[in-house]
């Protein structure tokens, strides 16, 4: 389903302008008197106004939440009004290999390029917080749709943070073969963006994750939507066996490294697990500002692949 330019709702301002133009050369001015085709006179009544462009948003049938981007900004997002502000061009950085590898040049390489998987060695180290800027970012500056999925199963957060319902979500769509992502799917006021929560509880959601289902859905996603970026806010990788096999299925790894917490040896440890072959992004989160503030932001390491010795002795110092 093309997705319809916020700004026009649907109908390119060019379009509905001709639109205008040819109804008035077929209808003349209003009350004006017309000759037809057997000499008749008649004055043709006012066609019903051209209706307004089709609203992005179908009340009647699509889930929607306005996302209350002021309070987004407070905690530290990247919104609309802050471009030029240091997480917006941190993200700017950290997306612009993504994107490479999901459309641009390197796309050709990269098997399911536009699925991304946001995830970490162990909690709390950042991969919502990451996600859901990372997914805002795309959505604010790109031609692309962005669809944020809440994948973290066991801890899942993105419905606090962005205050969406949580309603039917991922595990409903596995669970439910009628139904498809367009029913679980929430618009936003963010018009680029879209979000499936988790949904519902289920006692096995991880090992949904890792069933034929989730490989089913990823395939559907990469292949329907391939315009479009899927930000997956993932489940940590030295937690729960089913991140790895999530991992296989989606095409680049956004890795976040906790600065000054993350252990280097559970960084290689998580880091071992992946196919090094797909392209891994490493998110250095939390830095510590020299100058007093409470964090720096991010730092970004990119590559094909992540190369290191596995006959290193795993350091057990931060990462960084
Ligand atoms: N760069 C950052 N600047 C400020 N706060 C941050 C940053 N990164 C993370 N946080 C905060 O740190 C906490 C943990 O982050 P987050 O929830 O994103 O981690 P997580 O890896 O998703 O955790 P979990 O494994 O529990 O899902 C949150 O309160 C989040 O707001
Ligand atoms: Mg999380």
């Amino acid at each position: 389903m093309p997705e319809a330019s916020p700004s026009t709702h649907g109908i390119p301002a060019g379009e509905a302008e001709a639109s205008r133009a040819s109804r008035e050369a077929v209808s003349g001015a209003q009350g004006e008197t017309l000759i037809g085709p057997e000499g008749v006179r008649y004055t043709p009544e006012p066609l019903p106004e051209v209706p307004p462009p089709p609203p992005d948003v179908d009340p009647h049938r699509d889930r929607y939440t306005e996302l209350n981007l002021a309070r987004l900004k407070e905690q530290g997002f990247v919104t609309a009004d802050a471009s030029r502000n240091p997480v917006s061009e941190e993200f700017r950085m950290i997306k612009r290999p993504l994107l490479a590898n999901a459309f641009g040049q390197g796309a050709d390489l990269v098997r399911n390029g536009n699925l991304v998987m946001v995830t970490s060695a162990r909690s709390g180290e950042g991969k919502t917080f990451t996600a859901i800027n990372l997914a805002i970012s795309i959505a604010m500056e790109m031609d692309k749709t962005v669809l944020l999925v809440d994948a973290d199963v066991g801890r899942s957060r993105v419905h606090e943070i962005l205050g969406t319902p949580m309603g039917p979500g991922l595990i409903d769509l596995l669970l439910d073969r009628d139904l498809d992502v367009g029913d679980v799917m929430i618009k936003t006021n963010i018009p680029k963006l879209r979000v499936i929560p988790m949904g519902r509880y289920h006692p096995h959601s991880n090992e949904l994750l890792a069933s034929r289902d989730m490989e089913r859905l990823a395939q559907e996603l990469a292949q329907r939507y391939p315009d479009r970026m899927v930000i997956f806010d993932s489940p940590p990788l030295l937690l729960t066996s089913e991140a790895v096999v999530l991992a296989g299925l989606l095409g680049q790894i956004v890795f976040v490294v906790e600065s000054s917490r993350t252990l280097q040896g559970a960084v290689k440890d998580a880091l071992s697990m992946l196919d090094t072959s797909k392209p891994i992004g490493l998110v250095l989160n939390k830095m510590r500002n020299p100058f007093g503030g409470r964090y720096a932001g991010y730092g970004y390491g990119y590559g094909y692949g992540y190369h290191y010795h596995h006959d290193e002795p795993a350091a057990q110092g931060p990462a960084a």
